[in-house]
């Protein structure tokens, strides 16, 4: 199969490198001139463990090639995959789906032969009928089929989640369209990936769906967190209680700081917004959404309790920025208001991230930053744990509290146990459960 994969962003690369290895001719298209030059020189714009790799080696077996200029690639390919951004529009919350139409209108004019084109891109209710709609008006005569076929990966275990989904949703109700798509993806039926194929709108939704409901679940063990901290009980053992019944499941009951991401918060928005948009309301998604954005900043006032209420002058040191692990993603972090509440309290920070530092300067620009995390330590009056980097797992505590001027942690992913924090001597708070406090 020929494939021209439209965006180098996280979702287009990725997928345009794993469709790649499974044996297709896959094509990267960019408008951005200076990435696909990167690209050509085997440079990554985006940190992703194992990409680097993935996009050599499928270079190198001339089965990958990156340009600027769509006009052939779109033209020889068998399907042609819309992997735009879809950022949320200033403002209001709306997708902005003007890079999703302008890609339309620029595909339509190469369309030659039977031709599927498929929005990758996490896109509103109604916008594979408008994608239609824009091709055949600009190119009449052209033979094409217009699916979608959301993407489910997770930053930071991308490949992975490409090459073993636990589902490939397909929507199209055209045999041909769905034929191309079956073809593929068949490589993944060795890993018992099903593939569902459904209506175009029905996939649309299911997107939207999936990540709501995954933030309404992380929303909800957040507020049992709250909730367990007040009672004396444990949210990390109330999550395995509920997570062992197979109607609840396990994954995703993870209490921490709120959710962020380029993902999450953007989608639920957009959801929001289409339920509006269609005389609906969809109020548990409402509040997981305002429940989440209080939480955030709800972590900064949790930090000054920790320090006996005033955070005026004391300096905190904050461990970890990025919105979670294995990423160098800013974007919508918990660190992001975590941070600007305690500068507002007054507090001084500085900042530890194994790969985050220089996104995160863009974001934070007025923390002092540091390259090793017991140097980030070293005369603070509280540490704050803020994305379980694997770095932070297996801290040497007894050289964590011989630095700090206090021995104060604020473990906002539950890495650490309350007693072995107490038994080291530490003041240690956590998400969701009790307090510890060591001699
Ligand atoms: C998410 C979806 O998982 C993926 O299917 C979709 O395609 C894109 O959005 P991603 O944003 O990369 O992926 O990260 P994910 O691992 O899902 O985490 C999102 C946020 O939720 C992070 O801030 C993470 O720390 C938080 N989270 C996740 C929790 O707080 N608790 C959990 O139990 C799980």
């Amino acid at each position: 199969m020929r494939i021209a994969m439209i965006g180098t962003g996280y979702v287009g690369l990725v997928s345009g490198a794993c469709f790649a290895d499974f044996g297709h001719q896959v094509t990267c298209v960019d408008k951005d001139e200076s990435k696909i030059a990167a690209l050509h020189r085997g440079e990554i714009p985006i940190f992703e463990p194992g990409l680097d790799a993935l996009v050599a080696a499928n270079v190198k077996a001339k089965r990958l090639d990156f340009t600027t200029d769509l006009k052939q690639p779109v033209a020889d390919a068998d399907a042609v995959f819309i992997a735009v951004g879809t950022p949320s529009r200033r403002g209001d919350g709306h997708a902005d789906l003007t890079y999703v139409y302008a890609a339309a209108r620029e595909i339509a004019a190469c369309l030659t032969g039977f031709t599927v084109v498929v929005t990758k891109s996490t896109v509103p209710v109604g916008t594979g009928d408008e994608v239609e709609r824009i091709i055949r008006e600009t190119n009449p005569s052209a033979d094409v089929v217009v699916a979608s076929n959301p993407e489910f990966l997770r930053e930071g275990a991308a490949i992975r989640d490409f090459k073993w989904p636990d589902r490939i949703v397909v929507g199209t109700a055209d045999e041909r369209g769905r034929k191309v798509l079956g073809d593929i993806y068949r490589p993944l039926s060795l890993n018992q990936a099903p593939i569902m194929y459904t209506a175009r709108r029905t996939a649309e939704l299911i997107k939207y769906a999936a990540n709501a409901f995954l933030a309404t679940k992380i929303t909800f063990i957040n507020e049992v967190a709250d909730l367990a901290e007040k009672v004396g009980a444990d949210v990390q053992e109330v999550a395995r209680g509920i997570g062992l019944d197979n109607r609840i499941g396990a994954k995703f009951l993870h209490a921490g700081p709120g959710f962020g991401g380029s993902c999450f918060p953007k989608d639920t928005r957009a959801l929001i917004k289409i339920a509006q948009d269609n005389d609906t309301q969809l109020r548990i998604v409402e509040s997981v959404l305002a429940v989440n954005d209080n939480r955030k900043r709800a972590m900064a006032r949790k930090v000054a309790h920790a320090v006996g209420g005033n955070l005026r002058g004391k300096t905190i040191a904050v461990l970890g920025l990025t919105f979670k692990p294995e990423t160098d993603d800013m974007r919508e972090a918990p660190s992001i208001p975590l941070v600007t509440g305690l500068l507002d309290m007054g507090a001084k920070v500085r900042a530890h991230d194994p790969v985050g530092i220089e996104q995160a300067k863009k974001e934070l620009p007025e923390i002092a930053y540091y390259d090793d995390p017991y140097d980030c330590a070293t005369g603070a009056d509280a540490i704050v744990l803020v994305t379980e980097w694997v770095q932070y797992r297996a801290m040497d505590l007894d050289r964590l509290k011989e630095v700090m001027a206090h021995p104060v942690v604020v473990d906002l992913r539950n890495v650490y146990r309350p007693d072995e924090m107490a038994a080291h001597g530490f003041i240690y708070e956590s998400v969701g459960r009790p307090s510890a406090k060591g001699a």
